[in-house]
């Protein structure tokens, strides 16, 4: 009954491997940047996801700690954490679901471009070991400029050879969870009533919210259309001025990381009608990437659909957002073939 401490640990670890191996279901997920701002919040809501049976937390520091302090929640999922680029194969080896929040975020006064110089090295490299340890893996890439980002891993992935268009999903969640509620405000609604699309990508008027298509069905006066549109395309930058250089969303990002990986997740075990927007390889328009409504199945984002009607405010709206799209991409692009 008086085990050692130590063979009483090494015990308990051992059937919880076991448990992660064998019967339960569900999946396995890697957080890259799991120490972070976002990380912290994702990776505990993920803990507590019952899809997810095994749970890698991967950062370049305290992921120690993280994994300690979220390996005590008495859920479903083995929680195991891994330090450093060293160890960014073993947190890789067998994923189902790769999310990567790593890089650094927005201060006021700057762009998501302004994260470029930093974050393209950052996702190159991880993208590289999801190239190598988990190729069939779903990745969800939060890292900003997302316009930019999602080319970058791309590139990585056509050159080792393993390029699914499928599997690689830019997270534009946070923009549709904002218009949710901010047009539910405006029609007097509970914001899990409404559902407004949002496409084109993730940056200033890049994000194009369509709300002729708002769900419920529903009219707004072009006041409400320009506030509306205005407010959901600056959310991230309400954000960044409120917290006044200690960062970006984290706490709503955490939460919509959470809603689209859920989705993921279900699309992999096969629901039928899993929909949700992402910035995603697309053939739309006439750019190589776009975010739309897609579907998401076995394989990933199974169906890109069609931007449907759109008024003459979303038209003008959406040549804008083509125009700097095209730019982003590119610029992704050149950073990986050059
Ligand atoms: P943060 O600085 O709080 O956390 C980033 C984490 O990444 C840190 O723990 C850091 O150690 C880690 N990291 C840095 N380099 C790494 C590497 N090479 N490998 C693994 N981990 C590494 O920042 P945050 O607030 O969590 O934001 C993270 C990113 O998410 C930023 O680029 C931000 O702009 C972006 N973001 C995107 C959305 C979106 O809607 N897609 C929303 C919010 C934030
Ligand atoms: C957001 O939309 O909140 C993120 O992209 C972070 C940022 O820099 O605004």
């Amino acid at each position: 009954a008086h085990l050692q401490p130590q063979m009483e640990e090494s015990s308990i670890l051992r059937r919880a491997d076991c448990r992660a191996k064998g019967g339960s279901p569900g999946f396995k997920v890697a957080i890259l940047g799991a120490a972070g701002g976002i990380g912290q919040p994702l990776a505990m809501l993920m803990k507590m996801n019952p899809l997810v049976s095994v749970l890698h937390l991967y950062d370049v520091v305290n992921s120690p700690g993280v994994t300690a302090d979220l390996s005590h929640m008495d859920t479903g999922a083995v929680v195991r954490g891994f330090l450093g680029q060293p160890q960014l194969e073993s947190a890789l080896t067998g994923m189902d679901l790769v999310i990567i929040p790593a890089g650094v975020p927005r201060k006021p006064g700057m762009t998501r471009d302004d994260l470029f110089n930093i974050n393209a090295g950052i996702v190159k490299t991880l993208c590289e070991g999801v190239a190598k340890c988990c190729p069939n893996a779903i990745v969800n890439l939060i890292s900003n400029p997302v316009n930019s980002t999602v080319p970058i891993a791309a590139e990585v992935f056509k050159k080792a050879g393993t390029y699914d268009p499928k599997r690689l999903l830019g997270v534009t969640t946070l923009d549709v969870v904002r218009a949710n509620t901010f047009v539910a405000e405006v029609l007097g609604l509970d914001p899990r009533e409404v559902n407004v699309p949002v496409v084109g990508g993730h940056s200033g008027v890049t994000i194009l919210p369509l709300l002729s298509q708002v769900k419920p069905p529903s009219s707004f006066t072009p006041d409400e259309t320009e506030y509306l549109t205005n407010r959901i395309q600056n959310g991230g930058t309400e954000v960044v001025e409120a917290k006044a250089g200690a960062g970006s969303a984290t706490l709503s990002m955490a939460y919509a990381a959470v809603k689209f990986a859920d989705a993921c997740l279900r699309g992999l075990r096969g629901d039928a009608g899993v929909v949700e927007c992402a910035f995603v390889a697309s053939e739309v328009t006439e750019l190589p990437f776009f975010a739309t409504k897609v579907r998401l199945g076995r394989t990933g984002a199974e169906e890109v659909y069609q931007l449907g009607p759109l008024n003459e405010y979303e038209r003008v709206g959406l040549e804008k957002a083509k125009e700097e799209l095209a730019g982003s991409i590119q610029k992704g692009i050149a950073f990986i073939k050059k």
